[in-house]
């Protein structure tokens, strides 16, 4: 069948990547992709927000599967699109219906239905401009630090986590009063703030079955030792160490069997991934945040592992018979390494000529922000680069990773050299 991936980044380069590889892929299209998935792939130049576009380059190309990659589109409700229009309702798009995507699309209704199905996350209430005064009181009877979501989507940035009260209020004020995040602040969520460590665990669910997917730990600050502005992500590593068989089983009896029953009993459709960010507060998992896709850079470790072929297990998502495939697993750890543009995640310069990409052979180069200009493979985004090794542990792996990653420059080209320094 012909394949379309809606999506430009690591992420959607690692997909491509897997899904070239199966047999049941004829052609494979990305919209609109970067330099990476041009090699393997058909690029559109088409926007992941333009459902009219999409629509006429699926019908156009015979496509009969879409992957879409990022949040936006789902929030936007390109599933519904899909499943509205005549000439679509029979092409598998994977990803959640409008509904679903709220998970993500809204802090305050994602905490609602953690509320709703008892599945363990921070204490929180919710507050709006005109109960701002309530929201300060609110603030004065939790301990610091505190944490403080836009409700809605602000690009990763609408976290704030603040040790003084007098700035968490005023932080508030900000958010709700004065559209500190556009209207994605009109409401925020104030939560108490868990003290732990912070791990990602992937479902792929058809609504009914799911399947847990490899776990990853991915590292957010753009600083060695977790320091810094966050970003959107500078490396990762799956599986996560502590993640153990015990720990695994709470997060399956406690989170991800109420969270699949949770979407049916509320008839959600729902047939893609389910990214849970969960923190471990002693040996309790709680959770953090759901996001309605996989994770960048964690899609760059987390999909290499996966041993049964892509398009089988999205094929099966989409007819809700993930009960009939079985998962098979590489019990090797991955690992990657994300290159970013010098002054990333603020401000940086693109069209860097890259060098060196051609000649990495034992690790997987996935492209991020990369275009080629004139034939020559030049930056394009904050994230460049994301190098991925596999090997039987993750040190191991992570050495490829930085061995490899010597043979590539561009002006001003920066990575954490510590990824996995918490990990033991
Ligand atoms: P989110 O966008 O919800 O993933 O939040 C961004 C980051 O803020 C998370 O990855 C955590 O590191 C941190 N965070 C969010 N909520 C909490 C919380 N309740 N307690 C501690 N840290 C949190
Ligand atoms: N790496 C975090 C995310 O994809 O949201």
């Amino acid at each position: 069948m012909n394949i379309l991936i809606l999506g430009s980044g690591g992420r959607e380069h690692t997909f491509a990547h897997m899904i070239a590889q199966s047999e049941h892929c004829d052609s494979l299209f990305v919209a609109p992709g970067n330099a990476g998935t041009e090699m393997i792939a058909t690029n559109l130049p088409v926007s992941v927000n333009d459902f009219q576009s999409i629509k006429a380059a699926v019908l156009e190309n015979n496509i009969s599967m879409v992957v879409v990659g990022p949040e936006d589109p789902l929030v936007n409700g390109i599933t519904d699109f899909f499943k509205e229009d005549t000439s679509l309702k029979d092409v598998m798009i994977i990803g959640p219906s409008k509904r679903g995507a709220l998970l993500e699309g809204s802090k305050e209704q994602a905490k609602e239905f953690m509320m709703a199905h008892d599945i363990p996350t921070a204490a929180y209430a919710s507050f709006t401009q005109k109960s701002l005064a309530a929201g300060k009181r609110f603030l004065e009877t939790l301990k610091p630090p505190y944490v403080l979501k836009a409700d809605g989507l602000a690009a990763g940035k609408g976290v704030l986590i603040l040790d003084s009260l007098a700035e968490a209020k005023n932080e508030l004020e900000n958010m709700l009063s004065h559209r500190k995040f556009g209207d994605a602040s009109s409401t925020v969520v104030i939560e108490e703030f868990l003290d732990g460590i912070e791990l990602s665990v992937f479902v792929l669910t058809d609504g009914k079955n799911y399947k847990i997917l490899p776990t990853a730990k991915d590292y957010k600050r753009i600083g060695e030792g977790d320091s810094g502005l966050n970003t959107g992500g500078m490396g990762a590593v799956s599986p996560v160490p502590f993640a153990n068989e015990a720990f695994m089983q709470k997060i399956k009896a406690r989170i991800v069997e109420p969270t699949v029953k949770g979407l049916q009993k509320e008839a959600i459709d729902y047939r893609g991934f389910v990214f849970i960010g969960l923190i471990k507060v002693g040996d309790d998992p709680y959770v953090i945040e759901y996001n309605v896709r996989m994770g960048d850079p964690e899609t760059e470790v987390v999909l290499p592992r996966i041993k049964t072929d892509l398009v089988s297990l999205l094929r099966a998502t989409f007819n809700q018979e993930l009960d009939t495939v079985t998962l098979d697993i590489d019990a090797r750890a991955a690992t990657t390494v994300m290159v970013v543009s010098g002054g990333y995640p603020e401000n940086y310069e693109k069209g860097k000529v890259i060098e060196g990409a051609g000649s990495i052979k034992d690790s997987i180069v996935f492209h991020a922000g990369t275009t080629r200009k004139n034939g020559e493979l030049v930056t394009n985004g904050g994230r460049v680069i994301a190098v991925t090794s596999l090997d039987n542990d993750f040190r191991t792996a992570l050495k490829k990773s930085y061995q490899n990653i010597e043979k590539l420059s561009f002006d001003r080209m920066y990575y954490r050299t510590d990824i996995g320094f918490d990990l033991s």
